[in-house]
């Protein structure tokens, strides 16, 4: 996969050499080329930004330093005829999620554009459509000064899955959101510490058993922080004790196939 960033802050991207995404780039299957969004300003102080029509706070992005960079970059595809995925990292975006980062390892090719101040000209988003598919992305509901952490999150969530990356697939199936829930909660030696014991059945050797008693654990971790997963459910995808361990936590399937709680809507 190939994947460039366009930002004003190369060395924001640094940590994209470490670790996982590094093995991922020196094992090949990754090649990623941060870019100065600074180099295709045209003026003596290389401005990429100015005041917002229409007045209000903060700066905006000038849109002829990014139809510079974005053609530099779509320039040198990394396969003949590619057209990448450009993806637009702003909290005015699409929900990253899990099944976002899955389709993204599919492409061979993405784009990130990082918006610093207020953002982007708009102009230029509407623009990128001639290059690729456009996505603006949010990685959660609260501000970032710019969209290079997000890159990073971004970046890391997608490289992970590529093929080679990460040693055990299993470990891609049986991970959190995988299967709507999250994770049940994990041990290891010693079976006793500070006084607190493993969970006896851990210990059983009964795969059946412990398979039963994780999926009841990410159930009830799920009911009580995450209302909004367990809503999503389909009860189709449920067996009857899965029912019963929800119920237990104030959840109750209704004749649509959804969960709602027994306490009715949470307040807000
Ligand atoms: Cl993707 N960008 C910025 N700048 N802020 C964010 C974000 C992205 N997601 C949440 N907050």
């Amino acid at each position: 996969m190939r994947v460039d960033v366009v930002t004003i802050f190369p060395e924001y991207l640094a940590p994209l050499n470490l670790s996982l995404i590094g093995k991922a780039r020196e094992a090949g299957v990754l090649d990623v080329r941060v870019h100065d969004l600074r180099t295709h300003a045209t003026d003596r102080h290389r401005t990429v930004d100015d005041t917002p029509y229409g007045g209000g706070p903060g700066m905006v992005m000038k849109p002829e330093p990014w139809a510079a960079a974005l053609d530099a970059v779509t320039a040198d595809p990394p396969q003949a005829a590619a057209r990448p995925r450009i993806v637009v990292p702003t909290p005015g975006g699409r929900p990253f999620t899990q099944a976002v980062a899955n389709q993204l390892a599919e492409q061979p090719w993405l784009v990130f554009a990082c918006g610093r101040y207020e953002g982007i000209d708009r102009r230029v988003i509407d623009h990128a459509s001639s290059y690729g598919t456009v996505d603006e992305l949010s990685i959660g509901d609260y501000v970032l000064n710019g969209g290079e952490v997000a890159v990073l999150v971004m970046v890391e969530a997608v490289a992970r899955l590529l093929p080679g990356v990460i040693g055990n697939a299993d470990s891609l199936v049986e991970e959190s959101h995988s299967d709507g829930l999250l994770e049940y909660p994990v041990y290891t030696k010693p079976a006793s510490w500070l006084d607190l014991d493993v969970p006896e059945v851990l210990l059983s050797g009964d795969h059946a058993r412990i398979a039963r008693w994780r999926r009841d654990e990410a159930l009830r971790r799920t009911a009580r922080v995450r209302p909004d997963l367990v809503r999503a459910l389909d009860v189709e995808d449920l067996d009857r004790r899965d029912l019963e361990v929800l119920e237990a936590e104030g959840w109750i399937a209704g004749p649509d196939g959804r969960f709602s709680s027994a306490q009715g809507p949470v307040a807000h």
